[in-house]
C-alpha cells in the first residue's frame, strides 16, 4: 500500500518535472532562434560569429530537450499513453511540423558545424551564405508558434 502511494508520488513527480521542462525549453527554443536570427542578419565578419554560435548552442540544447522531454511523455506511459497521441491528428500535424522544422534546419545546422570547424583550423568561411541561413532560421519560427496551437489542442483532445 505504501509502496504504490510511494510509486503513484514518484510517477506524479516525473510527470510533473517532465511538463515542466518541456515548457521551459519552448522557452529557451524560441528565445535561441530568434536570437540566431538576428546574429546571422548581422554577419558580415568572423567577428560576429559568437554570437551566432552562441544562439545555436542554446538551439541545439532546445532541440534534444524537445525530444526526450516529448517522446518521454507521449511514450513513456506518464501521461495519456502511445494510443491516444499516434491516434491524435493534432499529434501527428505537431510531429509533421516538427519534421518540417528540421528539414528547414538541415543546411543551418550543416553550415554552422562547418563553419565552426574552418573558423578552428583557420580556413576561409563562406559568410556569403549567411543571409540564406538567417531566411531559413527565421522560417522555422511560425511552424514552432504553430506547434504549439497544435500541442494544446493535442492536450485537450480535441
Ligand atoms: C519530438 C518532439 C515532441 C514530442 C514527441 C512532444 C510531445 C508532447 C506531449 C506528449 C505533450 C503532452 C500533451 C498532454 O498533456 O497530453 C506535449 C505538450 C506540449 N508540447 Fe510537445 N512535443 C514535442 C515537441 C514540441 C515542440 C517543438 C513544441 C513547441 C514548439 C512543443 C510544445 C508543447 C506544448 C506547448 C505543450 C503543452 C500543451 C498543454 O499542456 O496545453 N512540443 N508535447
Amino acid at each position: 500500500m505504501i509502496r504504490d502511494q510511494v510509486l503513484l508520488s514518484l510517477f506524479m513527480s516525473l510527470s510533473y518535472l517532465l511538463a515542466t521542462l518541456h515548457l521551459l525549453i519552448l522557452a529557451i527554443g524560441i528565445a535561441a532562434v530568434y536570437a540566431r536570427w538576428r546574429a546571422l542578419r548581422d554577419v558580415r565578419t568572423v567577428a560576429h560569429l559568437p554570437a551566432v554560435f552562441l544562439a545555436d548552442n542554446w538551439y541545439g540544447v532546445a532541440a534534444m530537450g524537445w525530444v526526450i522531454t516529448g517522446l518521454w511523455r507521449a511514450f513513456g506511459g506518464l501521461e495519456k499513453g502511445s494510443e491516444f497521441y499516434l491516434e491524435s491528428h493534432w499529434f501527428i500535424g505537431k510531429m509533421g511540423l516538427f519534421a518540417l522544422v528540421f528539414l528547414l534546419e538541415l543546411l543551418p545546422m550543416i553550415t554552422l558545424v562547418r563553419w565552426r570547424i574552418d573558423r578552428r583550423k583557420g580556413r576561409p568561411l563562406a559568410l556569403n551564405r549567411a543571409p540564406l541561413l538567417a531566411r531559413l532560421t527565421l522560417a522555422q519560427i511560425p511552424l514552432l508558434v504553430l506547434m504549439v496551437g497544435m500541442a494544446t489542442a493535442m492536450a485537450r483532445g480535441l
